[in-house]
């Protein structure tokens, strides 16, 4: 049987961060060897709210690429390219723009959410598009199947309906894309407020030292009720303790609860547990970024290859793409 196909991706506008592991590079990782995998650096989608300052963008591509060579992405299994060069994106996008609604660009929920936070009154045509692009993003390549984090549900599931309106309308040419959604859809940043975000300083990178990350726990507000050693804790209300559910394994977790609920852990050592897991976690990514920082040819090279095989596929579909629109004027003498 042929295998499944992944795609997914970021937008380069920052480091990745332990949200972004649990959500979806963890599903990445796992899934490289059992399905085709496409990762995109949506570095277009970048330029929907870094329009004015586009060269940032350069070091933030340089910066996921590491990311997701630290977290274990393959080059040899998995295709890590660049949106933008892809120009084949592009062009579904404009195809795809023709039948999708404004209306229905509005009521997306990410969006609504995303332009609150930029106090967007008046959104660019490209940011309210964006979600035209993630679908080209996503059927360029025929992808089933798109491992990320909660906040993107919706995005795939418009990316589902623009597939099957395509193929209602034309051929079926396009792939119907699902989400699969990380066990933990949604990570709390340390400020235990909001969800994990580089744009509310709440984070622990990928890319942080050891010592950041145990600076970073040991800063971070555990249950506020609880002032001195003695006092009880509420684990249920505690930043720390919601970290080692995730990252820690049952036993301890089960241990920790009782623990802090009498009052025989202090906060102060079950953060630095806590920081001695994550840093096992991390220690592995940090060596393979220090081998691939100092071989930036060879991040190069890989960023070129899977962006060149990114295209070819994008040629192939487009030939469809333009046969089920009966755009192929000059049937594949030109293109
Ligand atoms: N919107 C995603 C994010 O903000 C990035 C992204 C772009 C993406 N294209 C995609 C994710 C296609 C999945 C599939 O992180």
């Amino acid at each position: 049987m042929a295998k499944g196909r992944i795609l997914t991706g970021d937008r380069p506008t920052g480091p990745l961060h332990l949200g972004h592991w649990v959500g979806s590079l963890q599903n990445r990782v796992r899934l490289q060897d059992e399905y085709d995998a496409f990762i995109i650096i949506a570095d277009v989608q970048a330029l929907t709210t870094n329009f004015e300052n586009p060269g940032k963008i350069a070091e933030d591509v340089r910066q996921v690429a590491l990311d997701y060579l630290a977290v274990g992405l393959d080059p040899n299994k998995a295709t890590i390219f660049i949106q933008s060069f892809v120009k084949e994106i592009a062009e579904l996008t404009v195809f795809y723009s023709m039948f999708v609604t404004v209306n229905r660009l509005r009521h997306n929920p990410t969006i609504k959410t995303e332009a609150k936070q930029y106090g967007y009154q008046d959104m660019t045509y490209g940011f309210l598009g964006y979600p035209v692009s993630q679908a080209a993003d996503i059927t360029f390549c025929k992808a089933n199947l798109v491992p990320v984090g909660e906040d993107q549900v919706p995005h795939i599931e418009f990316a589902r309906t623009i597939a099957r309106r395509f193929n209602e309308l034309y051929k079926p040419v396009l792939v119907e894309p699902s989400a699969l959604v990380g066990e933990v859809g949604r990570l709390v940043g340390l400020d235990g407020q909001a969800k994990m975000s580089k744009s509310l300083g709440n984070a622990i990178y990928l890319s942080d030292s050891a010592e950041e990350v145990a600076k970073k726990i040991s800063m971070a507000v555990t249950d506020p009720a609880r002032m001195k050693r003695t006092d009880l804790g509420h684990p249920e209300v505690c930043t720390i303790f919601s970290y080692h559910k995730v990252f820690n394994v049952p036993e301890a977790v089960v241990d920790l609860e009782g623990q802090c609920r009498k009052a025989e852990i202090g906060c102060v050592d079950c953060k630095k547990r806590l920081a001695a897991l994550l840093n096992g976690l991390l220690d592995p990514m940090r060596e393979k970024r220090a081998y691939y920082e100092s071989h930036p040819d060879m991040v190069e090279e890989i960023l070129i290859n899977g962006t060149e095989s990114a295209r070819q596929v994008g040629r192939q579909t487009m030939e469809e793409v333009r046969e089920a629109m009966s755009l192929n004027y000059f049937a594949g003498r030109y293109e």
